[in-house]
This record gives structure tokens, sequence and C-alpha cells, in this order.
């Protein structure tokens, strides 16, 4: 009997081609397991063509709701973001990846995992560091590092091998996607110049091509885990399909992104996240409203690291367990609704609402009802100022150089 490898597989061109591969070069029984994390494929065609490729078995695995708990929430609760736009779809489905192959990989008594990563991409160093932190002694191949072909060559290779060229092998673009969003490279788009052509989008709708008249839709969230869409409770991966199929008709959640890469390439990315984008959206405004000023300042660069971290693949460390711990205990208030207004492309938030809110109407208000004492700030701006009019009257005033030199300053005449 020969050793056993678990391969990730993607039902696309270069995993059907690793399996046949995998066999020649290391004489390895191969074991294909596709892991469905909301990427809208056939699966039981998917199962069957690893089959006929040579596996000698072939699973699917549904993670979308582990993946949704225990991956995209906790995102979101972060509002984890990486370089400002990448809402992290494919680095958070990774990890996820990681642990189920390695389950698979135990039970099996397999000696290998494989995936179908290139040496060019972060998907390669979060596939193997996650799984070299769950199972050290797990070989790890990467057939599309080693074997050097180049795309022809593996079309090729596929043909001589009888090996089906899936339809998605006439795309130009290299695409992932998963429940949180959909990643698409390659082509014409490695022109950062290039305006993406509209057929690399498949959830979201050019806004030029979206109903003229708005969508509203009201996100019931407690403790910043989103729970009803509009009134209607909803389990979260279906909540997530709802929303994307929404607010991609309207146009909502294209991003176009030049990245840094882990590896150090810059790499231009566009990505489709429309419920994403409304849920990332809608728990901010909700933080905003039921969140101190300086727990929203911290938390911002608590997430800073949050997100970092898993873009750079570092799921499984101690720092995850840490700043998830924090994260989690800011969201204990985070709980209410916000209306969301979209429209040709634009999602807004029109409405909020929280019984935690921190919004206090009769401080705010310029109407009666104003319970505000505002003879109070006399006193507050006497203090406040205090260390900025000391500081001036040594070092500013008179300085040709500092804040005061591009606005001819004239010193104040002393009288007598
Ligand atoms: N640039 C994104 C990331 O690093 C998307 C990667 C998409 N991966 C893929 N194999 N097409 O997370």
């Amino acid at each position: 009997m020969s050793d056993k490898v678990v391969l990730a597989y993607s039902g696309g061109l270069d995993t059907s081609v690793a399996i046949r591969w995998l066999k020649e070069k290391y004489g390895l029984d191969i074991i294909a397991v596709n892991i469905d994390v909301g990427n809208e494929r056939d699966f039981s065609a998917v199962r069957q063509k690893a089959l006929d490729v040579g596996a000698i078995k072939a699973l699917v695995i549904d993670a979308k709701e582990l993946f949704v708990k225990y991956f995209i929430f906790p995102a979101l609760q972060a509002d984890a973001i990486y370089e400002g736009q990448y809402t992290l779809a494919t680095a958070l489905s990774r990890p996820l990846m990681a642990k189920l192959l390695v389950d698979v990989a135990l039970e099996e008594k397999a000696s290998a995992i494989a995936h179908g990563c290139t040496g060019k991409g972060n998907d390669q160093v979060r596939f193997e560091v996650s799984i070299n932190a769950l199972a050290p002694d797990l070989k790890i191949i990467a057939p599309a590092r080693e074997w050097g072909m180049t795309r022809e060559e593996t079309i090729d290779y596929a043909q001589q091998h009888n090996i089906p060229i899936p339809v998605t092998v006439a795309s130009p673009y290299s695409i992932d996607e998963n429940l949180w969003g959909r990643s698409i490279e390659c082509g014409v788009l490695e022109d950062p110049w290039v305006e993406p052509p509209e057929d690399a989008y498949k959830w979201t709708k050019s806004p030029d091509r979206t109903p003229d008249k708005p969508a509203y839709v009201e996100i019931g969230f407690e403790q910043g885990i989103p729970v009803t869409l509009d009134g209607q409770k909803l389990d979260g991966v279906s909540l997530i399909q709802q929303l994307n199929e929404l607010a991609g008709k309207h146009g909502v959640g294209r991003i176009d992104h030049i990245e840094n890469r882990l590896v150090g390439i810059k790499s231009r990315e566009i990505y489709e996240a429309p419920a994403a984008t409304v849920l990332l959206q809608a728990h901010q405004a909700l933080e905003a409203m039921t969140l101190a000023k300086d727990q929203l300042r911290f938390k911002q660069k608590v997430v800073q690291e949050y997100a970092d971290l898993i873009y750079n693949g570092l799921w499984f460390s101690q720092l995850n367990r840490d700043l998830s711990a924090y994260i989690l205990s800011t969201q204990r208030y985070v709980t209410g609704t916000v209306r969301i207004k979209l429209f040709k492309g634009n999602s807004s938030i029109v409405g909020r609402k929280s019984p935690r809110s921190l919004y206090n109407l009769s401080l705010a208000t310029y109407d009666k009802g104003d319970r505000f004492d505002q003879s109070a700030s006399v006193g507050f701006i006497h203090l406040w100022g205090l260390p900025v009019r000391t500081q001036a009257q040594v070092q500013l005033l008179g300085d040709k150089e500092g804040p005061l030199s591009i606005m001819g300053h004239k010193e104040e005449k002393k009288e007598g």
C-alpha cells in the first residue's frame, strides 16, 4: 500500500493536474478534499471529477457554519480590514481549511498534505504555517510551486493525461470565492491603469445597471453579531448569503486594491464583497453609538494588529487568542439596529438605534430640553488650553518658523 496524501482540491485546472502529478512523481495515493466555505460550486461534480482524474477518495466538507461562526463573525466584530480595503475573505478561510485538512490527514493516516498554491502568494504561507502549527509531522507538498510549468504547459499536461479542462480555464482571471467575498486577479487586471472590465465581476452589478430605486435594509446586531435582516431572525450563513445577493444587485462592494503581499510583491487585486462591506459598515456605525471615544480609539490599534495577523497567516498564534479576547470584550453592548440604504453602488447608513446607546439627545440637542450646562465650558476651556497658552508665551509668539510663520503674524502691541 502506498503512502497517502490529502490534497486541498478545488476542482480547477491546477489541483486536477496535481492529482495526476502527485501520483506520477511521488507515487502517492490521493485523497481529494473539497472544502465548502460558500464558493457556489456543484460539489458532487467536483467530487466525481477528482475520482475520475485518479483520486482514491474524494470528500466534500461543508464548512460554511464553522467559517461564519469562528472566522467571519470574529473578524466582523473586530472590523478587520487589511490596508483599509481588503475584507480578508480568502485570508480568513485558509486556517479553517488547514484545520480540516489536518483532521482528514490524521484520520486517514496520510503522511502529507498538498495544496495548489504557487510560490508567489500569501495562501501558501497561510496553509503551511497553519498546518505546521497543528501537525508538525505532516509533510507538505506544493505541486504548483515545484513543477515549474507555465499555464500553457499545465494545459498541455492536462490534455496529454485526459484530464478534463474546466471551463474556467477560458476565463482570463484567477478567482477565489467564499461567503465573505470574491477575489479576482490576473489578465488585464495586472495593469493597474486599466479599469476592470465588467466580466471580472460576478456578484455585483455595474452601478449603471442597478435599480433606479434605492433599497433599504435593517440589520439587527446582538453583541456585535448580526442576527436579523429586516426584523427576521436568520442564521449567519443565510444572512450573509441574502446580503450578498441584495447589496450585489445594487452594485455595492466593489474594491480595487494595490495590495502589499506578505512575500513582498505589490499586486493589484479586485474584490467583490457586498455582504462584508455592508455588515462592516453597519457594525462600525453601531460601535460609534455604543462604545466610548477611548474604547473606539484603542480598538482601532488592536484591529490593525488583528487584521495583519489574519492576512499574514498567523491565525493559530496566541496573539490571536489575546487580541480576540480584547475584541470580544468590546462587544458587550454592541447591540441594536442599523438601517442602510443601497443605491447605485453605494451603501450609506441612514439610521441607527440601540438600547445601550451612548448618544444622549438632551446633551446633543440645540432645541428645548437641552440639559448641557454651557457655563461649564468656560472653566473647561480654561484648563484644556492651559498648556498651549503657557507654551505659546515662551515658544510660539515671536517664533519665525513654527505654525505662525506663513501667516505674517504681528506681535501684539504692548501699551504704555
Ligand atoms: N490577495 C488576496 C489574499 O492574499 C486574495 C488571494 C486569492 N487567492 C487565490 N488563490 N486566488 O488574501
